[in-house]
């Protein structure tokens, strides 16, 4: 039996896609176009090679719907902003995660928010939802200013800086401080937070070698990353726990992040998360939560120092709403430019730059049959750059999201749409305008060689080979 998206939306969308596409879906569904590529291996040399910027190109040409062959399997990738919000938030009761992406981040993640499904994911929102409530994050706003200033004074002056390193550490450390309560690492105390910014780099570093593999390799073989997997999940797991139980011992008072999840019960009182769950999540908000801000970071860095007359804009606005003391989050309400800057920032290089689903049935979508169980791909950086939804979209124009100008829904999805939406999309607004705010009046940051950066596809969307930037003190 076929579920039909392509026929229930008025032709909505099938008309956006066609435009899109200069093409008209056929009337007997057949599969999507896509590439022919190599005559074995299809399309996957080619997204080996450059997955950003293959999806570009076969969007360009095939339009809103492109099916990808990799070796034997077909990925099918949607371009169209209104077949994407149809499945992710009007009917995501249809789709699931794809089994590769379950199986890729399972092993390291166990059960929490990004893997779960159906009911028990329900729940776990239900008692996640707390944890990331806005007053919940403005809790955190003074940890996030505290810990970017300590960044800044570990750097001398006129020192080389690779930025995206540097915020990896520090958007960990606000991780670490903000959910566990762990003393930043130059504190008296400092030495655990050491250790579990190490484990956890290892951690995520030893996830994104598996999610960057083309096909899953079963977690039973004794594989090298199999074995580098069991020792860093080993590792983090102890710290988890130890946290866990001491926190638990001691009740479930303070007020990071750790405390609430151990005493979240549902509105409805339904039970809390036990000890497992609580570490699923914890491990969870920690391959979500730091290196997908330290990349929108990493590129608001690069795209002031490329711009340097919206850098300019920038620091005049907040050194007049900020004088001399640290910013707050009542602040950010009077920074506008602040805020259209980490949105257009998040627009042109959305950290999380792909995800996927699977439909539950086989599916007609958008004209074009899709089998049950096949891997859709979505990318918020394909959507983001697209010229039938954006104006110029490849260039940095922090003035579309002036005030009152709000792209319409399903154009502008850098943190997913519907029961899934990134449930720390608060959290790192707050912290990616709040790390901005502390450095920019006190550094400058400028690259250091012109040779053209270019983004490379991981876990999150990063320039290839990292950023080296000079800072000066101001
Ligand atoms: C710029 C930073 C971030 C970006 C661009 C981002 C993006 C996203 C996106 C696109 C999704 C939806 C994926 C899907 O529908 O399959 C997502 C989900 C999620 N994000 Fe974020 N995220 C960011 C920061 C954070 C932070 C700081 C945290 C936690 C502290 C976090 C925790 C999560 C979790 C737990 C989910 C799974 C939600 C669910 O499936 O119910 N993210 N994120």
């Amino acid at each position: 039996m076929h579920g039909d998206l392509g026929q229930r939306g008025a032709g909505v969308w099938t008309l956006a896609m066609s435009a899109a596409a200069g093409r008209r879906p056929p009337r007997r569904p057949s599969p999507p176009p896509g590439p022919r590529g190599h005559w074995l291996l299809g399309s996957l040399p080619d997204v080996q090679r450059d997955m950003p910027q293959t999806l570009l190109d076969v969007t360009h040409e095939y339009g809103g719907i492109t099916r990808l062959r990799m070796g034997p399997v077909s990925m099918y990738l949607v371009a169209d902003a209104d077949l994407i919000l149809e499945m992710i938030a009007k009917r995501p009761g249809e789709f699931r995660k794809s089994s590769r992406t379950r199986a890729s981040l399972s092993g390291h993640l166990g059960n929490g928010l990004i893997t779960l499904e159906g009911e028990e994911h329900r729940r776990h929102r239900r008692r996640m939802q707390p944890v990331m409530h806005t007053q919940r994050v403005a809790e955190q706003a003074d940890t996030m200013v505290d810990l970017t200033r300590r960044r800044i004074d570990m750097w001398p002056d006129d020192s080389v800086q690779e930025v995206r390193a540097e915020m990896a550490d520090l958007t960990l450390w606000i991780i670490c401080t903000a959910l566990f309560g762990i003393p930043p690492p130059d504190d008296k105390a400092g030495g655990e937070a050491e250790d579990m910014v190490a484990a956890v780099h290892a951690f995520a570093d030893s996830l994104n070698l598996v999610l960057r593999r083309a096909f899953p390799i079963p977690a039973w073989l004794p594989t090298r990353s199999n074995r580098l997997r069991r020792h860093t999940v080993g590792i983090v797991d102890d710290l988890a726990y130890r946290l866990i139980r001491e926190r638990r011992q001691a009740g479930t008072g303070g007020g990071d992040l750790l405390s609430v999840l151990l005493s979240a019960t549902a509105e409805d009182g339904g039970p809390g998360l036990s000890d497992v769950e609580v570490r699923d999540e914890l491990l969870t908000m920690f391959f979500a939560g730091h290196e997908t801000s330290a990349a929108a970071l990493t590129w608001a860095f690069y795209l002031l120092d490329e711009h340097p007359e919206v850098n300019d804009r920038l620091r005049a606005e907040i050194a007049s709403v900020l004088g001399d003391r640290p910013a707050t989050m009542a602040d950010l309400g009077r920074l506008p430019l602040l805020g259209q800057v980490v949105k257009e920032t998040l627009r042109l290089y959305p950290p999380a730059w792909v995800f996927d689903r699977s439909p539950r049935h086989d599916l007609l979508l958008g004209g074009y049959a899709i089998p049950k169980g096949a891997n859709i791909l979505f990318s918020p950086w394909v959507v983001h750059r697209d010229p039938v939804l954006w104006e110029a979209p490849d260039e940095f124009r922090p003035e579309r999201f002036i005030d009152g100008v709000t792209p319409r829904r399903g154009a502008y999805i850098p943190f997913g749409d519907g029961p899934r939406l990134c449930v720390g999309n608060r959290f790192a607004e707050a912290e990616i305008a709040l790390v901005l705010a502390t450095m920019l009046p006190r550094v400058d940051l400028s690259r250091v060689d012109d040779t053209p950066v270019r983004p490379e596809g991981d876990a999150t969307l990063r320039p290839k080979g990292g950023l080296r930037m000079r800072v000066s003190r101001r």
